[in-house]
């Protein structure tokens, strides 16, 4: 008996992809992309092959033919032509299906920062700096309100979309993000910080951030290349007074 040549193929295509699947090969399975192209020249070679003479292309294609033009296969036609976009589509859905769960890996959200900054052509040592406005709060309390009404311009300029109008990070970005924004509400985060440390987070953003921060794709922005020096400290006496929290300092 003769094996029809579509046939053929086809088996001979599931015995390439058998062979790359299979376990063991150099110890190690090969990673999906390297099988994608593997499976593309061998695709490329088994059709070189098959269709080398016009005989045999003849016998390859005279069925794909028929079902494209034979008015007798009509049912058949349809079944193939619906089934195949729907698989395409539930292969390709599953693929870019988002995962909303956490990696595994641990993250630290609060890690430990650098000494040093370096921005605004500067370079800040975070285990000293201070917010140079804070003083304000007592020696000037009406230019310290005003300064405070300045970040909330800031605030409301730039952050509200990701941590949220009333800073609780429910902004209408939020939801896109993972990790998430940070809510400034409540006593786990900013109240947990010293200025400094907020500082330098709001400068150089998920970008800056150290290695036991990742994997993680911080969406927070480099705000040192989009605000000058001041708007970043105004900013965050805005989010502590919006908030009612104190942060932290060196004890006394
Ligand atoms: C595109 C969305 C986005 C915008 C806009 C944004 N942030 Fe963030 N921010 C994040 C995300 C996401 C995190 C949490 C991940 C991380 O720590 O980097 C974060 C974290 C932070 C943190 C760290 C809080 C903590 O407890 O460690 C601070 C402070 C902060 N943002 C301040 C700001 C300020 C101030 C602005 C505006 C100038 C701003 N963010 C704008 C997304 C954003």
């Amino acid at each position: 008996m003769k094996i029809p040549k579509l046939l053929q193929f086809a088996v001979l295509v599931l015995i390439a992809y058998g062979i790359f699947k299979a376990p063991g090969w150099f110890g190690v399975p090969i990673p999906g992309s390297l099988i994608m192209m593997y499976m593309f020249f061998a695709v490329v070679t088994i059709l070189l092959v098959m269709t080398s003479t016009e005989k045999s292309a003849q016998e390859l294609f005279t069925p794909i033919k028929a079902l494209v033009d034979d008015p007798s296969k009509a049912m058949t036609r349809n079944v193939v032509f619906a089934v195949i976009p729907i698989i395409g589509a539930v292969i390709v859905f599953n693929q870019v299906k988002p995962s909303f769960e956490a990696p595994v890996e641990l993250r630290a959200t609060h890690p430990a920062p650098p000494s040093t900054l370096r921005a605004f052509n500067k370079s800040f040592n975070i285990g000293t700096l201070e917010n140079p406005m804070r003083k304000l709060a007592k020696e000037d309390p009406a230019k310290f309100k005003e300064l405070v009404k300045e970040g909330g311009v800031v605030y409301y300029r730039n952050c509200f979309y990701c941590h949220g109008d009333k800073l609780d990070s429910k902004g209408h970005f939020a939801q896109g993000f993972n990790p998430l924004p940070l809510p400034f509400q409540g006593k786990d985060t900013i109240a947990q910080l010293q200025e400094s440390f907020v500082f330098w987070r709001i400068s150089t953003g998920g970008p800056g951030l150290p290695k036991e921060s990742t994997p993680w794709l911080s969406s927070m922005p480099i705000w040192k290349d989009l605000l000058t020096e001041d708007e970043i400290w105004k900013a965050i006496l805005f989010i502590y007074d919006y908030t009612g929290n104190v942060p932290r300092s060196w004890e006394k």
